[in-house]
């Protein structure tokens, strides 16, 4: 089937099935562009929380399909691949947190949005790149905190709010490979343009930033700041939008380049995220599969630490 007919049949199918089409930043461009809500990890969730929907498809990775089946356990949740997975999720095996936690009492154990819900049943309060800062400022200064799995996410947080989290050592290979030094040379070939940067990527460079946040976070500051070029150190999908919102400015992402212990391929592109295409998206639409499940024991645990954090992120 050529583009026009996918997208053709998708618009008759999401109609006639009350379907929601939810879309990460990170997802290619023709998702990004069908997308009922194209959103960070957050707003996502939020838009999941209130959809009104029959079925949720969601255009992103598995983690993100959990979470919305977590908070609408009945609605039907698919996704256009159930390989779509993440290496941070992976970074962090529920058995070994579960035992973790277990060997830590006393911890408010804080996890990243990035988890299997089996980690999350674990949880207390979830947390993503663009509320952690507020949920953590939030509890007490003397809390003692397990943060888990981003290692990357939670020393930013130690390092802006001086506290001593426990941190798992977990993380995104995407943003792992990001280096000072591939920056730096950008910044000698871009002198006027202002560097955003994801926390997920290593402590170096955080702090070569102007800008530190979420996806949306990112793409607010790149539309409303007085800059005109940014070099961007996330997921180059993200680039999609800025030039959508803001076409007269220039965006440079940060090119791929391997790093030591940096572990799955060199590369700028998340390969999960990529395996959202329009031909999977239009088939997992017509066949209502694949579909999200979660064994119902999980799912009443794991939404507690969801709810919180949608809770605290009014
Ligand atoms: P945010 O959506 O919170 O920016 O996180 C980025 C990410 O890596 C999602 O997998
Ligand atoms: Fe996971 Fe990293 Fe891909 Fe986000 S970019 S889904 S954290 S592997």
């Amino acid at each position: 089937m050529d583009k026009l007919k996918l997208i053709e049949e998708i618009n008759r199918l999401r109609k006639e099935k009350n379907a929601v089409i939810l879309a990460h930043y990170y997802t290619i461009g023709e998702i990004q562009d069908i997308a009922d809500f194209v959103g960070d990890s957050l707003a996502l969730a939020q838009q999941a929380a209130r959809s009104t929907a029959d079925i949720i498809v969601m255009c992103g990775v598995h983690f993100m399909g959990e979470t919305c089946k977590i908070l609408c356990p009945q609605k039907k949740v698919l996704v256009p691949d159930l390989e779509s997975g993440c290496s941070l999720a992976d970074s962090c095996p529920a058995d070994e947190f579960g035992k973790f936690v277990k060997a830590h009492p006393g911890y408010t154990v804080l996890s990243y949005v990035n988890t299997t819900a089996a980690v999350k049943y674990y949880t207390d309060i979830v947390v993503t790149s663009g509320n952690a800062l507020k949920i953590v400022n939030s509890l007490p200064k003397d809390q003692k905190i397990i943060f888990a799995p981003d290692r990357n996410l939670g020393s930013y947080i130690n390092a802006v709010t001086g506290r001593d989290m426990l941190l798992w050592d977990g993380a995104c290979h995407v943003h792992e490979q990001f280096s000072t030094q591939a920056i730096l040379k950008l910044k000698a070939e871009y002198p006027n343009a202002k560097v955003l940067v994801h926390p997920e990527c290593k402590r170096p460079v955080v702090l070569l930033a102007d800008k530190v946040g979420s996806t949306a976070v990112l793409l607010k500051y790149a539309v409303e700041d007085d800059c005109q070029e940014f070099i961007v150190a996330t997921e180059s999908g993200i680039l999609h939008e800025m030039k959508q919102q803001a076409p007269n400015k220039t965006f440079i992402p940060v090119p791929p380049e391997a790093t030591e212990g940096s572990v799955g391929c060199s590369c700028n592109e998340c390969a999960y995220m990529r395996l959202n295409t329009l031909e999977k998206l239009y088939n997992c639409l017509k066949n209502e599969a694949p579909q999200i499940e979660v064994d119902p024991n999980i799912i009443e645990r794991a939404k507690l630490p969801i709810d919180r954090m949608l809770e605290l992120s009014k």
